[in-house]
């Protein structure tokens, strides 16, 4: 039996029906940019966040850059990240001109607080926390940070549709909340996607400008902006999802429960969901530090894994000019050795599960290496 480290299919499957309909009307419909399924998946998906305002945009990478450009965030500004991110959450940063200062996580592969205060400089403007693979992040003291020292908060929510913290919704902690609809997402569209949350009309109508090339009224731009829009067939089909979105959320916690309950092994550290947060397992990410034998035993029983993520942003390439030496983030760089991603996929059958959770178990170091 071959087990895939993710597959898409076969959450499609579940309500074809439903997509194809929903996707055939927008074809029929000769609307195809910045119509009545834009408009309805905003005002869907801010109700489901628990009110304040949605932007659809083109992704979640989009969503990032132009927060931080609206916040007027760039050149020779800091904005403190967490160093273990999707790096993704940096560009976000550096595409603006604005330099990141890394963070490492705590326990719970999540920004941790403790580690904010020695970061601050006088050219501190921003926090970026992303809610890591589903694990929301505990942000009362990051909110209390950021007022203490009058600072944006942005949350990068692309792994975290669904997630809360004592019941209010990821992305509407701080400032500005940004979602990816990439289609490995919890809300997964069958493209590119992104849109951001904000509390305010006045901010949203600024994303609303800036996403159409900076125009109120066509062909009047009123600023340099972007072409930066979620087309119609996305947003339609996010429709969809998103009526579904608590239910695949609850599958992803149904497996994810299993793999705590049954995955029993002095090798392998499970995730740790910290206290009053609803996780949505965007992943389920153990953490051995002998990843690679694992992995590659685990590849040999025809079970696919992947590693979020190989490298870390600080030690990227594209990033060698900001001259943070290996070794700087200690944590971040033990979860890069250590971290390995378990199919954790909707549609997941039972006999799937159990045949990872076993050979995971049976993992023995003398025998496999
Ligand atoms: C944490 C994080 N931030 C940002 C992004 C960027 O989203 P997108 O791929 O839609 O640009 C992703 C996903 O790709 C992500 O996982």
């Amino acid at each position: 039996m071959e087990i895939y480290a993710n597959r898409l299919d076969r959450a499609y499957h579940l309500y074809q029906a439903e997509y194809e309909q929903a996707a055939l009307s927008v074809l029929r419909s000769g609307q195809y940019v910045l119509g009545t399924e834009l408009r309805h998946f905003e005002e869907e998906f801010a109700a489901y966040l628990g009110g304040g305002e949605c932007v659809g945009l083109a992704s979640g990478l989009d969503a990032l850059w132009i927060s931080f450009r609206l916040l007027g965030i760039g050149k020779g500004d800091e904005v403190i990240v967490q160093g273990n991110t999707y790096i993704a959450s940096v560009m976000g940063i550096t595409i603006n001109g604005a330099t990141p200062v890394f963070a490492e996580p705590d326990m719970h592969y999540a920004m941790n607080t403790a580690a904010l205060e020695p970061l601050l400089t006088p050219r501190t403007k921003a926090v970026l926390v992303t809610h890591l693979y589903g694990m929301m992040t505990k942000m009362q003291p990051i909110v209390d940070f950021c007022r203490k020292h009058g600072l944006y908060l942005v949350e990068d929510c692309a792994q975290a549709h669904g997630c809360t913290d004592e019941g209010k919704a990821a992305g509407t902690f701080g400032d500005i909340g940004c979602f990816s609809f990439y289609p490995t997402k919890n809300l997964g569209a069958f493209g590119d996607g992104g849109a951001v949350w904000v509390a305010s009309k006045e901010l949203a109508e600024k994303f609303r400008v800036f996403r159409n090339y900076g125009s109120e009224k066509k062909y009047h731009n009123r600023v340099q902006g972007a072409n930066s829009r979620l087309d119609e067939l996305q947003a339609a089909l996010l429709r969809v999802k998103l009526r579904h979105l608590d239910a695949l959320n609850a599958e992803k916690q149904r497996i994810a429960a299993r793999y705590l309950k049954e995955i029993n092994h002095p090798l392998v550290r499970l995730p740790l969901t910290a206290l009053g947060t609803n996780n949505v397992w965007h992943q389920f990410v153990i953490g051995c530090k002998q990843r690679d034998a694992l992995a590659a035993y685990l590849k040999e029983r025809g079970i696919g894994t992947e590693i979020h993520y190989p490298i870390a942003p600080h030690l990227a390439e594209a990033y060698r000019y900001l001259n943070i030496e290996k070794g700087s983030l200690p944590k971040t760089e033990a979860l890069v050795e250590q971290v390995l991603s378990l199919p954790s996929y909707i549609g997941l059958t039972a006999e799937e599960q159990s045949v990872v959770i076993c050979a995971i178990n049976d993992f023995s170091l003398e025998k496999d290496i």
